[in-house]
């Protein structure tokens, strides 16, 4: 470790990082801050600037305004090759006509390493993703999985400083993608190097993350841990990307109170905005609690009364909607098990929450 790297906690900074493709603006002015040794995630829906703001850190493209640092180290201009920044594909990018050893062996041999080193390292990369005595295969001749763990093996083994990942599970299904975020995550720890790992899939953000970096249209709408983006999201886009929300409009009606638009005033966690305010408040479905016929709701609790709309089973959970009046459903989910006997289409229901649970978003 050199000596400027031994007092930064910084792996990456961006300052003012701008990015235009022509009169395209892909990534407005962002400053970002990844630290030493974790896994952040850029997620966000399709064209908000992920790729961009994960080349532009490759070097794969330049930005149109502004710095990268490199454990304080300016790399703005820096050749992709020479800022030991590891990447991994979404589409593998592996070299066909090579076996399995020489495409992992490639960065050593471009690197000028040994022929003793390139047979060490590659064996203890493959040993590391799984691959073991897989050496003289070729691409075709493996799975989806075991492509992108060659993929990945190719990447860690000339040991980067940084290991960036752009959708790497975006072509597998559903069962290998979570047994393969288990092994990327295992493989994060192991490694104790920087990810930065590229997903538009929520549920993998929120289960791979040490922070999440949220992008919106060429910006960072929210930057923090999971469960900051879950429990306290800043805007309405956050709290319907990431999870199910529940979203009251209504306007501040005095100090901690909102009169909502389709009826009803609630108590508020939040007492400091202005009376006349419009608010919309944020409640997860799992903390909206259906009441059982003749319970009364908890001391301090908003109550709302509607009828069901219609239930779904989704295994152990059952998610409810219901009709509150004027336009308002609401959507609560309850384990499975209590709530099929009660939830009838047009049954009336009383749903409550703790004001600790509202969420108040600016509209
Ligand atoms: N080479 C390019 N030339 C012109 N426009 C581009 C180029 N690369 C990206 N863009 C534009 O920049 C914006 C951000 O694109 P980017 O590829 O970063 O999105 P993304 O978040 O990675 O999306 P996806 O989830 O679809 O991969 C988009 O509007 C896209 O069309
Ligand atoms: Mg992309």
């Amino acid at each position: 470790m050199s000596p400027s790297q031994s007092h930064t906690q910084h792996a990456i900074t961006l300052q003012g990082v701008s990015m235009s493709f022509g009169s395209a603006l892909a990534l407005r002015p962002t400053d970002l801050t990844v630290h030493r040794g974790e896994f952040l995630t850029l997620l966000g829906p399709s064209g908000s600037g992920k790729s961009t703001l994960l080349n532009l850190i490759a070097g794969a493209i330049a930005p149109t305004a502004g710095r990268i640092l490199l454990d304080d180290r300016d790399i703005t201009f820096t050749p992709p090759r020479d800022r030991g920044i590891g990447m991994v594909f979404q589409n593998y990018a592996l070299m066909p006509h090579m076996t399995v050893f020489e495409n992992v062996a490639y960065p050593l041999r471009v690197r000028g390493c040994s022929a003793d080193e390139i047979r060490r390292k590659v064996h203890e990369a493959l040993e590391r993703v799984g691959l073991k005595g897989f050496e003289e295969r070729k691409p075709r001749q493996m799975s989806g999985g075991q492509q992108q763990r060659v993929g990945i093996a190719r990447c860690i083994v000339y040991s980067p400083a940084i290991i960036m990942m752009d959708e790497p599970l975006g072509a597998l299904d559903k069962n290998l993608r979570e047994q393969m975020q288990d092994e990327i995550k295992r493989l994060h720890t192991d490694l104790g190097t920087t990810f930065i790992y590229v997903t538009h899939d929520q549920e993998e953000a929120l289960n791979m993350s040490d922070r999440i970096c949220l992008m919106s249209v060429g910006e960072i709408a929210q930057l923090g841990t999971p469960d900051e983006l879950y429990f306290a999201p800043q805007s309405r886009f956050v709290a319907e990307f990431i999870g199910e929300s529940n979203l009251i409009e209504g306007s501040i009606s005095g100090p901690g109170r909102m009169a909502a638009a389709a009826g009803g005033e609630f108590v508020l966690r939040d007492t400091t905005r202005a009376k006349g305010a419009a608010v919309t408040l944020m409640i997860r479905p799992e903390r909206l609690h259906l009441l059982a016929e003749g319970e009364t709701a908890p001391a301090g609790a908003n109550l709302i009364e509607g009828r069901v709309a219609g239930t779904s089973f989704i295994g152990g959970m059952t998610r409810i909607q219901a009709e509150a009046g004027n336009g308002l459903v609401l959507t609560t989910k309850a384990i499975s098990e209590h709530v099929s006997r009660r939830a009838r289409p047009g049954t009336p229901v009383r749903l409550c929450w703790n004001p600790e649970d509202g969420v108040l978003l600016d509209r």
